[in-house]
């Protein structure tokens, strides 16, 4: 039987349509009343609420590892971009961070964003603008040593301008592209954020030279209505 997120059961007789519908308030742009009506009827969102997790990306990653197994018990990880947390939480559980899986190997997680991100047992994470000059020497020193992941969910601000946008999160992923060609163990996986639209072909053919496997996926938990989808490259040929 098909089931929600939520794990609940989608079919049943009778049931009532559960949608929260939101009013228009007074100052409140009608952009902003879709944007809140979509999320408190998002059943990521509910289920993230539920599960303990910062959002509802946190389910993209899920997705992405249950089909690639890259996260596993003892790897160390590097996350991009990472506020509020949810690939955070993610890593930190599937790689053993807190040596809560007896008898496997215990991972590292680490993460930056531009943001300042709460505190997540058993991920160090810092505050740094990865764009910044000198930003990649910094993490690597933070790292100490090789990643068996690196991945980036960067994404700035919208400009409102979709071409500018896809620039901007292509340069974003090519800058931690090269990051990840520094700092990949043979064998390592890299997974960054696109957005569909042209300009993504030169990164696609350099990964391709630097991974054996590279593919483009749009997890169920990426909204279809966004240009957003995910590059997924693994086997690093160091
Ligand atoms: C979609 S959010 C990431 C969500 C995160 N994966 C999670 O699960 O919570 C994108 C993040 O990229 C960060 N970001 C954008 N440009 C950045 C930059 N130049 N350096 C560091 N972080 C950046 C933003 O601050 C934002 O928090």
């Amino acid at each position: 039987m098909a089931k929600t997120p939520t794990g609940k059961n989608t079919s049943g007789r009778g049931q009532r349509d559960l949608k929260v519908k939101v009013k228009t308030a007074r100052g409140r742009k009608l952009s902003s009343t879709r944007w809140l009506q979509r999320q408190l009827n998002d059943p990521y969102v509910k289920r993230a609420q539920a599960e303990g997790y910062r959002g509802r990306a946190a389910y993209k990653i899920m997705e992405l590892d249950d089909k690639y197994r890259f996260l596993v018990p003892g790897a160390r990880v590097v996350d991009l971009g990472c506020a509020p947390g949810g690939w955070c939480q993610v890593a930190v559980k599937r790689v053993n961070a807190l040596g809560e899986k007896s008898g496997k190997r215990i991972g590292t997680v680490l993460g930056i964003d531009l943001q300042e991100v709460e505190p997540i047992a058993g991920a160090e994470i810092h505050q740094l603008d990865f764009m910044e000059d000198d930003a990649d020497e910094k993490v690597k020193a933070w790292l100490g040593g090789k990643a068996d992941v690196v991945m980036s969910d960067m994404a700035a601000a919208s400009s409102g301008h979709k071409q500018t946008d896809h620039l901007r999160i292509i340069a974003l992923c090519e800058t931690a592209a090269y990051f990840a060609f520094d700092v990949l163990e043979q064998g390592g996986t890299f997974v960054a954020k696109v957005l569909a639209g042209g300009a993504e072909g030169d990164l696609q053919k350099l990964l391709k030279q630097k991974f054996e496997k590279v593919a483009n996926v749009k997890p169920p938990a990426s909204r279809s209505d966004s240009s957003e989808k995910f590059v997924v490259a693994t086997g690093f040929r160091g």
